[in-house]
């Protein structure tokens, strides 16, 4: 799996060492930036990663800033994103199981990059549920079309 990977100045930290440990774990990925810790705006990276999710160009993104906060706002208003702040591994794997997240939103001013690896981890093992769970996120996907 080869993932989209996005940050700015508040995650710029914290992706490097979530870079670092997908590459340990043998997966590929595209880092969309920023590559500094200069100020820069997050819907502007966040658009970026969510746009080539919903191509189909990867199958999942990762997108950091200071809280996960920013990254998942603005995401979530490209059409077909389901992005997640997650905070912990159960939400991370829940995440997945129940609402499909194609994309992970971290935050680097909130989690040490130990917690950040097991929720990563735990994002990216688990699989989506379907049934059930299939049936809201279709009554989610009706929301975006008003
Ligand atoms: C940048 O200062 C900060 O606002 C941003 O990284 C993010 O936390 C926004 O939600």
């Amino acid at each position: 799996m080869k993932l989209a990977v996005g940050c700015d100045h508040g995650g710029y930290a914290l992706k490097q060492e979530v870079l670092a440990h997908l590459s340990e774990r043998g997966l590929e990925w595209d880092d969309f930036g920023t590559y500094s810790t200069a100020a820069c705006d997050y819907p502007l990276i966040a658009a970026e990663v969510a746009r080539a999710v919903v191509q189909g160009k990867y199958p999942r993104g990762i997108l950091i800033c200071g809280t996960g906060l920013g990254m998942s706002i603005a995401a979530n208003k490209v059409p077909g994103i389901r992005a997640a702040v997650c905070q912990d591994g159960y939400t991370a794997r829940m995440s997945r199981e129940h609402n499909d997240a194609n994309i992970l939103c971290l935050g680097g001013r909130v989690l040490g990059g130990g917690l950040a690896r097991e929720i990563l981890d735990a994002w990216l093992a688990a699989e989506f549920a379907g049934g059930r769970h299939q049936r809201r996120l279709d009554q989610v996907a009706g929301l975006e079309v008003g």
